[in-house]
């Protein structure tokens, strides 16, 4: 069965306040989208990789990873991996892959293929949730947040990515996109596609603020990656 991996990499980042877009922000001696590429072809799972960039950056982009397919991105994720998707050729199992993950172990993309290729339709890498998490109501009184419920965090996960599906699956889940889904996984949810959970691992941490950039550069100075 062929493995494409989509990176979905055009987002701005603008919550990381570098002055580039996150994935060409630098990572030790590489850009996070370098980190990242590299990351999947040491996975030694991907038959085909297509990165997904902001149009302006895709000169740029195909410089740094010339392994990967490069593509324009859209103006919401969820547009980008479709991009990605029409451009991964006939694979039979797609990885969509965040690259602000970019020190996900090989292990992850393991597991997420091996439990594609034994069945299940729809896979994402998940973590047991630390932190007693609080529901809150969705109308601050006086700017204070008010409390309703703790949630049961034995029941919760927090999911990661690479999420893998069969190419019918994600088509399918994509086919129906109100804009809003912050992951792949949850759109196969909305039109019934059954989304099992594999271990992740907390190297897949998700660089979006400036303390996950700083811990993400600590382990590539530490070698621990
Ligand atoms: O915004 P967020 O951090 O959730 O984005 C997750 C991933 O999706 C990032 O790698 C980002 O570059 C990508 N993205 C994209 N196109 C967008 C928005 C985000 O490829 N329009």
């Amino acid at each position: 069965m062929r493995v494409a991996v989509v990176i979905p990499a055009a987002g701005s980042g603008t919550r990381l306040g570098e002055s580039v877009p996150k994935a060409f922000v630098s990572l030790g001696d590489r850009t996070i989208l370098e980190v990242c590429v590299a990351g999947v072809l040491a996975a030694h799972i991907a038959d085909t990789v297509v990165v997904v960039v902001p149009t302006e950056l895709i000169d740029t982009a195909q410089q740094l990873v010339p392994e990967a397919i490069v593509v324009a991105g859209g103006a919401h994720r969820s547009d980008s991996v479709r991009a990605g998707l029409a451009a991964a050729g006939a694979a039979d199992i797609v990885l969509v892959h965040d690259a602000a993950r970019p020190l996900t172990p090989p292990g992850v993309f393991d597991r997420v293929v091996a439990a594609v290729r034994a069945g299940h339709p729809a896979v994402v890498p998940g973590l047991p949730v630390a932190d007693t998490l609080k529901q809150i109501d969705p109308h601050p009184v006086d700017g204070a947040e008010r409390v309703v419920a703790t949630v049961d965090r034995d029941l919760l996960r927090a999911v990661q990515t690479p999420q893998g599906f069969t190419r019918e699956a994600l088509q399918r889940a994509h086919a129906d996109d109100s804009g809003l889904a912050t992951d792949d996984a949850g759109l196969a949810e909305r039109c019934g596609i059954p989304v099992y959970i594999v271990a992740g691992d907390p190297l897949a941490l998700k660089i979006t603020t400036p303390w996950d950039l700083r811990i993400a550069r600590d382990v590539v100075a530490e070698g621990a990656s």
